[in-house]
Parts: C-alpha cells; sequence; structure tokens
C-alpha cells in the first residue's frame, strides 16, 4: 500500500510572445471594459480585431469566471508556432481581484483543462492579475488539478504536466505551489478510503512528509498514550482492531525565545459513532473526520518549505470510533490526562474526548495560542451551512486575527458565541463534565465549551469544519470529496503573525 504521493505540475514562468508558444491550451485572459492579457492583445492584432468585435457583439463574454474553449487550426495566420488549443476566460472587473477570488478563478480555469490529456499549458495573466495574487492563482490552479478519484483504474481527468505562467517570480511559484502541494496533500490524506487511512498509517504518512520537509515528528503508540494517561483518547479507539495514535510535530522557524503556537487536529479516520452508532446516511462520509489532523499536517508542511518565522508544534490525535466488546460506553466514566473525570452519554461525540487529551498535551508546551481543528458537530452544519466554518473562542483578539486571515484568503468563517451558560449545559450528575449537551440545541458551542475546559487559560480558537472539509458534490473549481478548507487561512495567519 503506497503512501499518498503529491501530483508532480510543473510550475514555471513564461515571457515573451505567447501566441507563438507550441503548447497544449494557451489560457486567454480577457476583463472587463476593455481590459486584456499580453495574449488577448495580441490575438486581436493578429485577428484584425477580432476578439475587440467578438466582445463587443456578446459572443465572448468577459465575466468573472465565463470561459469558452476552441480549437486552433495549425498554422493559422502567419504563426510559426501556435497553441493546439485556446481557453479565453473572463476576469471581470480586474480592480475587483482579490486573493480568495484570484485563487477560485485558478482552480476553476485548471478544473477545466482537465477533460484531456495535455502536457504544457500556457496562461497569460499579465496584466489582469495584481502581482500580489500570483501566488494564490498559481495556487489554486494546482488545487484544481486534483480530485477524489483516486482509485479509478482508469482516469477520466488529466492533470496537465506543467503549467507556465506569465511573468510570475519565483517567489510566487515557491509560495503558490508549496501552498498548492500542500492542500493536495491535505485532500488526499482524507479522500483515503478508511480501510487504506487508518492512525499508524497516518503517522507514516506525517513521517514520510516530516522526514521530506525537515519536520520534527514524535509518534506515541498506544504504549506511551497509556504512560502518558491519555486514556480519552484510548477510550475512543478501544473498539478498534487499528490501535490509536498521536502525532506530534515540531517546527522551529522562529527564534529560539518565541513561544509556540500550538495546532491540534481531532484525527478520527472513521466515526461509526460506536454504540450510539449512526445511520448509514450519516456514517457514509465518516472516513473525512480526520480532516482536522490531516489539515495540522498539510501546515506544517507549507510552513516548513516557506521557512515562515515561526515556532509550531502540531498535534493530531488518531483513533478510530468502532464498535466491539472493547467499546466505550454510555454511562462510562473516564478520567482524561488532565485529571478531569468525564461522563460518556453518547458515544458519537468522541472527538471532544478524543481532542480533551491533546489539548492537555498541547498546554504543556504553554504555547502563546492554542487553535484546534476539528469535523467536530452536524449542529454546527446546522448553523452555518456547509461551506462555513465555525469559529468558537476564549479571546477576541486572537479570533478577529483568524477572521481577518480568512478574509484575506477568501475562506469562509464565522464566530459563534461561547457565554458562560452554555457551560450549564454539560454538567454531569456522577462526574465532573459529560460529553454532549442536554438536548441538540446549539451543539456547536455546548462542544466547545466542552474543549474550552482543556485548554487552561491559554488563548485559544476552535474551528469547527464539519461542514466545509468534505463536499457533497463538485462545483466548477473543485471536485467533491475533501477540500482542504482552513490551510490557507492558517499559513496566511501564521505568516502575518509572523510579520509583526
Ligand atoms: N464527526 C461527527 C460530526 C460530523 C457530522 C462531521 C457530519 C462531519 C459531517 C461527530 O463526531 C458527531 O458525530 N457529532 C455528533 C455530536 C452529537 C452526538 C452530540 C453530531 O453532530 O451529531
Ligand atoms: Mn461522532
Ligand atoms: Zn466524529
Amino acid at each position: 500500500m503506497s503512501l499518498p504521493v503529491i501530483p508532480q505540475i510543473l510550475i514555471e514562468s513564461i515571457a515573451g510572445r505567447l501566441l507563438e508558444t507550441d503548447c497544449d491550451c494557451l489560457v486567454v485572459g480577457i476583463g472587463d471594459e476593455g481590459a486584456m492579457s499580453s495574449a488577448a492583445a495580441d490575438i486581436d492584432q493578429q485577428f484584425n480585431g477580432w476578439l475587440v468585435k467578438s466582445i463587443a457583439s456578446g459572443l465572448m463574454k468577459t465575466g468573472y469566471g465565463e470561459m469558452l474553449l476552441m480549437p486552433l487550426p495549425p498554422a493559422i495566420g502567419a504563426l510559426k508556432h501556435a497553441p493546439k488549443s485556446l481557453l479565453f476566460v473572463g476576469f471581470g472587473k480586474a480592480t475587483q481581484l482579490d486573493r480568495g477570488k484570484t485563487h477560485l478563478l485558478g482552480s476553476t480555469i485548471m478544473r477545466r483543462l482537465c477533460d484531456a490529456q495535455r502536457d504544457l499549458v500556457v496562461v497569460s495573466l499579465d496584466p489582469l492579475v495584481p502581482h500580489e495574487c500570483h501566488d494564490a492563482f498559481i495556487a489554486g490552479s494546482i488545487t484544481g488539478c486534483d480530485g477524489q478519484a483516486i482509485y479509478v483504474t482508469e482516469p477520466k481527468a488529466f492533470a496537465p504536466g506543467s503549467i507556465a505562467f506569465e511573468g510570475v517570480s519565483e517567489e510566487a511559484i515557491v509560495s503558490g505551489k508549496t501552498i498548492g502541494d500542500s492542500i493536495n496533500v491535505v485532500r488526499r490524506l482524507v479522500n483515503e478510503p478508511p480501510n487504506r487511512m487508518y492512525p499508524q498509517r497516518f503517522a507514516e504518512a506525517a513521517q514520510a512528509i516530516a522526514s521530506d520537509v525537515g519536520l520534527g515528528i514524535e509518534v506515541w503508540d498506544e504504549k506511551r498514550l497509556e504512560a502518558e494517561g491519555c486514556r480519552a483518547l484510548l477510550a475512543v479507539g478501544a473498539a478498534s482492531a487499528k490501535p490509536s495514535r498521536m502525532v506530534i510535530l515540531h517546527y522551529r522557524g522562529g527564534a529560539e525565545s518565541l513561544p509556540s503556537i500550538a495546532l491540534v487536529g481531532k484525527g478520527v479516520t472513521f466515526d461509526s459513532g460506536g454504540l450510539s452508532i449512526k445511520p448509514s446516511d450519516g456514517m457514509i462520509d465518516m472516513k473525512c473526520d480526520m480532516a482536522g489532523a490531516a489539515t495540522v499536517l498539510g501546515v506544517m508542511r507549507a510552513l516548513a518549505i516557506l521557512k515562515v518565522p515561526v515556532n509550531v508544534v502540531g498535534l493530531c490525535g488518531l483513533a478510530e470510533n468502532m464498535i466491539s466488546g472493547e467499546a466505550f460506553k454510555l454511562g462510562d466514566v473516564i478520567e482524561t490526562r488532565k485529571g478531569t473525570m468525564i461522563e460518556i452519554l453518547n458515544t458519537d461525540a468522541e472527538g471532544r474526548v478524543v481532542l480533551a487529551d491533546v489539548l492537555d498535551v498541547a498546554v504543556q508546551y504553554q504555547p502563546a495560542a492554542i487553535v484546534d481543528l476539528a469535523t467536530l458537530t452536524g449542529a454546527c452544519m446546522v448553523a452555518l451551512g456547509c461551506d462555513v466554518a465555525g469559529l468558537m473562542t476564549n479571546n477576541e483578539p486572537l479570533c478577529r486575527d483568524i477572521c481577518s486571515a480568512a478574509e484575506g484568503q477568501g475562506e469562509l468563517v464565522w464566530q459563534l458565541p461561547m457565554f458562560d451558560f452554555y457551560r450549564e449545559q454539560i454538567k454531569s450528575k456522577v462526574a465532573d463534565i459529560k460529553n454532549v449537551g442536554d438536548g441538540r440545541w446549539g451543539g456547536a458551542i455546548t462542544a466547545a465549551k466542552f474543549l474550552e475546559q482543556f485548554v487552561d487559560c491559554v488563548p485559544w480558537v476552535h474551528i469547527d469544519i464539519a461542514g466545509p472539509a468534505f463536499a457533497e458534490s463538485a462545483k466548477p473549481h473543485r471536485d467533491a470529496g475533501a477540500t482542504g478548507v482552513m490551510l490557507r487561512t492558517l499559513v496566511g495567519w501564521l505568516q502575518s503573525r509572523a510579520a509583526g
């Protein structure tokens, strides 16, 4: 069984007369109000004003995301070499392009071009895409080439061998490629079926990535977890034939004296619900329940390659929530690593039980902040829908920083309140705390209130990605399945923190 491999697309910068490149497709950007990429202007001239006329007549549309793919006869006009096809792409109002829209456009374009095998795609974007968005365009393009059909014997989608972007800097290439590839690594880990991606295999994948990019790594096996008192995490994995793990990744790019940031991920490699078993419909996509852990790994990978000057510890709590004679049960009381007694009243509220121990390990590093990522509650999806991540915090300024990082990347987040009275709902009659609220209402928040008990007073943001981590259906810019959501936000947040 092979570990996830990153599809390698060669990314290059290209200059000169793009209309004369011998490529499989030339992507030609056209914008509103006569805005044109260099190749568009060239085409218009080569063909006596044909492009401007086509736009004026409405046959060619310039609105954001509009696309028209056409083949080109060989030796057209007086061109020595020419692209085999042209893809006209509307960039809309160029002044309205931000990083989010640029990323989205890049992925939409490349997803469109995965319908057939192409060796070289050339993209004329100058001057439509602002320089500060070049990396986002490249990252988006790379994610557009990847999808969930990883075990289809005869593929129907084809990533190009290489993409050449007009006038992009080496810096934009490194940054865009790192982010794009890292998002695809996350998606690949999450898209792997649960018979192939279980705690040990996740740990192996983490080890491979860590040695690849130069991250420190510890893997706690079941013996170590027991010695460390991680009884809550072990309880969730107790019924599984696959032993639980904790993966701790270390990245130190900042000054020795700089305190660490802790990133914590829920890594339930399959969530059957346990004895509080899920119906089939609710269980179908539950391989996605390790998306938080995968995102932590992906962010750590990106930080190491980009050498971001911060210190970060990444912790992944890995368990499979199954059923057997060893399963944790309703009514069980478990003493967490921290010493808190938790009463289990629903074995399907397992993520918070896993995270109780992982957060406690995180606190031991005395981090300046903890951010956790978890596909934690269906209730968060009821509140915010499938495309928006829910943020909950014990520290408003930290939460604002993460919100603005998300806004800067075009990722959708919304904060939910953490009023004290929600805490009432998780009081237990027999132990310190119970693992579900009194009813369904406010379920995303009562879950966060549970987590809050384990972060002490460390500034903390909880990101519930149950909705956006895994998509039920495809969109023009991405396949269905894992999305890699929040990677851009977290890398962007850490970069801006490093910049002060
Ligand atoms: N992993 C699920 C949450 C989830 C649901 C993630 C849908 C992605 C898509 C979590 O472990 C869970 O089962 N939560 C329960 C909690 C409840 C029992 C208090 C839920 O949301 O129903
Ligand atoms: Mn569950
Ligand atoms: Zn779960």
